[in-house]
């Protein structure tokens, strides 16, 4: 059991406008499967769960419709303890659902694994999504005399329809009465010991497709569950239920009852490119998901009021926070640029002095710490052996530590006494793309959580809140030019050497363009500050140098100017990222403009093109984007 306070106060959950795979599925960390038919459905439940797999995962489970008894099998770990658990204990019956789930509301645990059952366990669901209203229904159930058996928010979606299925024993009409009382997003699909091959799936906000098979249908989360099987699917809409058998498929809306024509379309991707959602690589997957895994990072965060925002746990150890003189980061490769980001922010809001440190340089280093300095560790994978170790040695010393991380219950996660979790979803591509954004949206929280707690004005909080807001919609502005990103790499191909540029926070952004340019395409990238230049690296500067300048309209802005213009007169072909549109394309060879924002959330959407560019001239280049060569995704070793 994790024993640190961690900020589980929200589960992600995708947003905005349904999208087909082909486009971009949402981000979402569980998976659904679901199954009727005339065979056995265990085996085709547990090979769905296997394709579900690459997308990360720390518990499964399924339940059976067996005659006119619910079977339920759940585990801890891997779909392979799921497997030999049936093996142990066979499970019989020709519908049923399943789930894998990436813990984000309570622990990974067999009692928190999905299916979850009402009271009297005639009733089973498994849900992706949230239920933001959950503690209070939760209450009130237990208040009615239901048994809550877990810490999910999934959970009282099985109550609640159990309930409903008092008063309305049709299935569907108690799922639809049910949905009704709950706030938040799910896609879910539901079996009942009562209706024997029947299986009612509905959504909203949280993806779900029905397959139809012979003398088969299958739901699932994601196409590569079924693919197998069936290419004739219907996406199901958000506030849409489906009401299905082995003969076929109703599709129904949840409000009103009413039916819905089918509109069924035919996937013709692959196995491997429907578990990348369409797209040619897990990279450009999880770029396109930004607007989706910040949004997710915020969610349930963003509270208005004059304490606008919730880090759930945050009060626990406010008295550390509040009491602390210093903060160190300490992080490796791209989670050490996020960390630099969040230095500036927590000096400029919170006024608390504030380094960052490679963990490998520093857990070597002897380093002076006192009780009364906050050590943070910030890791996508949460595994990685110098961070863990830099953060063993700060507990050691006795200071308070701290965690930004991605994956629930990683090793980092266990070993901090608290933290923040992404929610950002697994990123399966090497190099960090969402993970990298989601860890500056976080650090912002963390800032002003701090700011607040140090005198930090609410009339800025605001600003900051307003500017976070708009942020996901801002990054997918950005998305729907990657053309033009593009149509810039392949201009950019013949190329061998790049420095990148930048002052203030779009300094760790050119370091961070300049590391995904060259463990994605192996071409060779500089980071610098611009500052820097005339101190050595602007000795390399020919018409042979591109050179990319991350140059926002910011409080860095005029001086960054003048060192475009030092490139310039040297005969450098200067690319800027700005948001500036005016009086820089005379200046540059290339211009690419960002929206507008707070200085300090400039590097999420400055980041963006640049992660673009590489993915595409390492596309253009025959690299492998996905698995670089000689690069892990988890560095374990030191
Ligand atoms: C670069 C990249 C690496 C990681 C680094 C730390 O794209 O992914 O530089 O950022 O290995 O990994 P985590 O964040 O898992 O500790």
């Amino acid at each position: 059991m994790a024993r640190c306070l961690y900020f589980l106060d929200h589960k992600p959950h995708p947003t905005g406008p349904h999208k087909r795979l082909a486009t971009g599925s949402p981000t979402t960390m569980c998976g659904i499967i679901a199954y009727v038919g005339r065979d056995e459905a265990a085996p085709i439940l547990l090979k769905g769960l296997q394709r579900l797999e690459y997308r990360g995962y720390d518990s499964a489970g399924m339940a059976v419709q067996n005659g006119t008894r619910l079977e339920i099998r759940r585990v801890c770990g891997r779909i392979d303890a799921l497997n030999e658990r049936i093996l142990k204990f066979p499970i019989s019956g020709t519908s049923g659902i399943a789930h894998t789930r990436w813990a984000t509301h309570g622990k990974p645990s067999v009692s928190n694994a999905h299916p979850h059952v009402d009271t009297a366990g005639e009733l089973a669901v498994v849900h992706n999504g949230i239920i933001e209203n959950a503690d209070l229904l939760r209450e009130q159930l237990r208040r009615r005399g239901h048994t809550i058996r877990s810490e999910t928010d999934s959970e009282v979606l099985a109550h609640l329809i159990a309930e409903q299925k008092t008063k309305e024993p049709r299935l569907q009409f108690a799922v639809s009465r049910a949905l009704r009382l709950v706030e938040g997003t799910f896609g879910i699909a539901v079996i009942s010991a009562g209706e024997p091959d029947k299986i009612v799936c509905a959504r909203r906000g949280s993806p779900l497709m029905i397959g139809l098979g012979k003398d088969a249908t299958y739901a699932a989360s994601d196409a590569s569950a079924i693919i197998q099987h069936t290419r004739r699917v219907v996406y199901l809409e958000d506030g849409e239920m489906a009401v299905f058998d082995a003969s076929g498929c109703v599709i129904m809306r949840i409000d009103l009852m009413s039916k819905v024509d089918m509109r069924i379309e035919e996937i013709d991707w692959d196995v491997q490119e429907a578990e990348r959602g369409g797209y040619a690589h897990f990279m450009l997957k999880e770029i396109y998901q930004q607007p989706e895994s910040i949004a997710s990072t915020l969610r349930g965060r963003l509270v208005g009021g004059e304490d606008p925002v919730r880090l759930g746990g945050f009060h626990d150890i406010a008295e550390s926070l509040r009491s602390a003189r210093r903060v160190i980061f300490t992080a490796c490769g791209t989670s050490w640029h996020a960390g630099q980001i969040g230095a500036y922010m927590l000096e400029e809001l919170a006024r608390i002095p504030t380094s960052v440190e490679y963990a490998s340089e520093w857990r070597y280093r002897d380093p002076v710490l006192e009780p009364d300095t906050i050590v943070i560790g910030i890791s996508q994978s949460g595994e990685t052996a110098d961070t863990l170790a830099a953060i063993d040695l700060a507990k050691r010393r006795g200071c308070p530590t701290f965690g930004i991380i991605n994956t629930v219950g990683s090793s980092i996660a266990r070993l901090t006494d608290a933290g923040i979790y992404l929610h950002a979803g697994p990123e399966i591509g090497v190099a960090s793309t969402k993970s990298f954004t989601s860890q500056v949206v976080a650090l912002t929280l963390f800032a002003l959580c701090m700011g607040r707690h140090r005198g930090l004005a609410p009339e800025r909080v605001k600003q900051y809140t307003d500017a976070l807001t708009a942020l996901p919609g801002q990054v997918q502005e950005i998305l729907d030019r990657a053309d033009e990103i593009r149509a810039l790499a392949a201009r950019l191909l013949e190329h061998d050497n790049f420095l990148y540029l930048g002052r203030g926070y779009s300094f760790p952004v050119a370091l961070e363009g300049a590391l995904k340019l060259k463990e994605i395409s192996y071409v060779h990238a500089e980071g610098f500050s611009a500052a820097e230049m005339k101190h050595g690296p602007i000795a390399l500067i020919d018409e042979n140098m591109p050179v990319v300048v991350v140059a926002p309209r910011d409080a860095s802005y005029p001086k960054v100017l003048s060192n475009m213009q030092e490139v310039k007169a040297r005969g450098g072909r200067l690319i800027t990222i700005s948001s500036e549109p005016n009086g820089l394309s005379e200046l540059s060879d290339e211009l690419f403009t960002v929206p507008h924002t707070l200085d300090a959330l400039l590097p999420v959407l400055t980041s963006v093109p640049l992660q673009l560019l590489a993915y595409h001239i390492g596309v253009m280049r025959g690299c492998d984007v996905d698995k670089p060569r000689n690069l892990a995704k988890s560095v374990t070793v030191e």
